[in-house]
């Protein structure tokens, strides 16, 4: 048969109206829309245009092995530019995209990761150790300044000393630009381009980058560089096909990248990993135990239904350069196709009980690779993926060593959607004892 041309039929609202519900409720939107006209749809979001919303693995699997000419992520992200710079992998396509992930790729390696472990683990048992016993507290700032505590020393590879809290509170302030609607919404209404002639936007952004400058330019020079380990020294001594190293502006690029990309995204999955474990005692105690014992089986198969019931993300987008068959249309170019990782990761054909949080279903069962997609896929995969899970790992159990958990209220924490990520609503608050 002939495919139809345009796009599949979805919610017939306004824009407006579907870009309201998408920003608070999307998982509820999503779930509506899937109900009423199967796992292909369309919906239509102000500033982003019309996306075409993919929740059956065979189709999510065309766009993820699809041609990067034609499925353009980089294009999707222009909003981040102006914060990211130029040259961030997030924001690029094509050549330029894969030249930067090349460079990227190596200290992120999943062997990498064990050097980096005891870092974490000392990290995370310091900031544990200092949590209150016995009263309400909320799990997920404290999660946030481990992550970026994380960040520090093994991407940027500054530890301690009269550098650290300068560095830390430009970064802080950074991040808050990057999640700020203040912000982001005049980047929406007056184009990634201008933003940059207000100056209260160049003052903060500036803050930080002359830190960056400084460290960059002082850890080039340093003696030590071939022996370290952290991301930044990996990045000086990287070098681009033709021989060349990588100018500042590129590291400062991509550092700030690894930054947003990994901060609050691994904070929140965390925090969701203590609300769920919260819930279900007999869990939590199971992977005391076995945590106790040094085995590592059921710590990943908490990490991976951690991310399957409760993704941080609910959809990559790619934007289409050209006309693409696609389950039976013809989706014209300029359209976004979404592979959804909500719906998939909540199909009761691939996972039955699908509501139910059951670590169990990954014993002995990897993940699939179109099934199972909270970092994404294809050659825009979450270069952090490996790191992520690994840091989670360490977080989760130097916490459950160390402290009995439970719930500060024993109702399951709702979903809220904070810029792009969805955390939960009360920030995973506990009683630790
Ligand atoms: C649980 C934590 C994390 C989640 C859920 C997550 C999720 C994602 C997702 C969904 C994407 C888009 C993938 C796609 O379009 O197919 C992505 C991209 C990316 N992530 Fe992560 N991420 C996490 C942690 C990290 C960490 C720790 C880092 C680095 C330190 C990182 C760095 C990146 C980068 C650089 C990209 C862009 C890759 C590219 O465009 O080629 N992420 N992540």
């Amino acid at each position: 048969m002939a495919p139809i041309r345009g796009l599949p039929p979805g919610p017939r609202m306004p824009r407006a109206l579907q870009t309201a519900i998408w920003s608070r409720q999307a998982q509820w939107f999503l779930e509506q829309s899937r109900a009423r006209f199967g796992p292909m749809f369309s919906i239509r979001i102000a500033y982003e245009g019309d996306w075409v919303v993919l929740a059956d693995p065979e189709l999510v699997k065309q766009v993820f092995t699809g041609d990067p000419r034609v499925f353009h992520a980089g294009e999707g992200n222009q909003i981040l530019r102006p914060v990211l710079g130029d040259n961030s992998v997030l924001v690029l396509d094509e050549k330029k995209h894969i030249a930067q992930r090349k460079l990227l790729l190596p200290p992120f390696h999943g062997e990498r990761m064990q050097a980096y472990g005891e870092k974490m683990a000392e990290i995370a048992a310091r900031e544990i150790e200092s949590w209150p016993t016995g009263v309400p507290y909320k799990l997920r700032p404290r999660m946030q300044a481990i992550t970026l505590e994380i960040v520090l020393e093994t991407v940027f590879g500054v530890h301690g000393g009269e550098r650290m809290a300068p560095l830390r509170d430009a970064l802080r302030d950074f991040l808050d630009l990057t999640t700020d609607p203040k912000v982001l919404l005049p980047v929406l209404a007056i184009g990634p381009d201008r933003i940059n002639n207000i100056p209260a936007f160049r003052r903060r952004v500036g803050r930080v980058d002359e830190l960056i400058a400084q460290e960059i330019g002082e850890r080039r020079v340093a003696e030590d560089l071939a022996e370290r380990e952290d991301v930044l020294s990996m990045l000086l001594q990287a070098r681009h096909d033709d021989g060349s190293p990588m100018s500042d502006a590129e590291i400062r690029d991509e550092l700030l990248t690894l930054l947003v990309a990994g901060h609050e995204t691994t904070a929140t999955a965390l925090s969701w990993a203590m609300e769920r474990l919260t819930r279900h005692p007999e869990k939590l105690e199971r992977l005391r135990a076995e945590v106790e014992a040094g085995e590592e089986e059921y710590l990943t198969a908490t990490i991976q239904e951690t991310l399957r019931l409760r993704p941080v993300i609910v959809i990559v987008v790619r934007k289409l350069t050209e006309d693409v068959e696609l389950g039976g249309y013809e989706i014209p170019a300029g359209a976004g196709v979404t592979p959804c990782i909500h719906l998939i990761h909540r199909d009761p054909q691939i996972y039955p009980e699908p509501e139910r949080f059951l670590p169990e279903r990954f014993l002995d069962n990897p993940p699939g690779t179109y099934t199972w997609i909270p970092f994404g896929g294809g050659v825009r995969r979450c270069l952090g993926a490996a790191f992520a899970q690994f840091e989670m790992a360490v977080v989760l159990r130097e916490l459950v060593r160390r402290h009995q958990i439970q719930p500060a209220n024993p109702a399951s924490e709702r979903n809220y959607r904070r810029a792009i990520t969805e955390t939960p609503r009360h920030d995973a608050e506990v009683v630790l004892s």
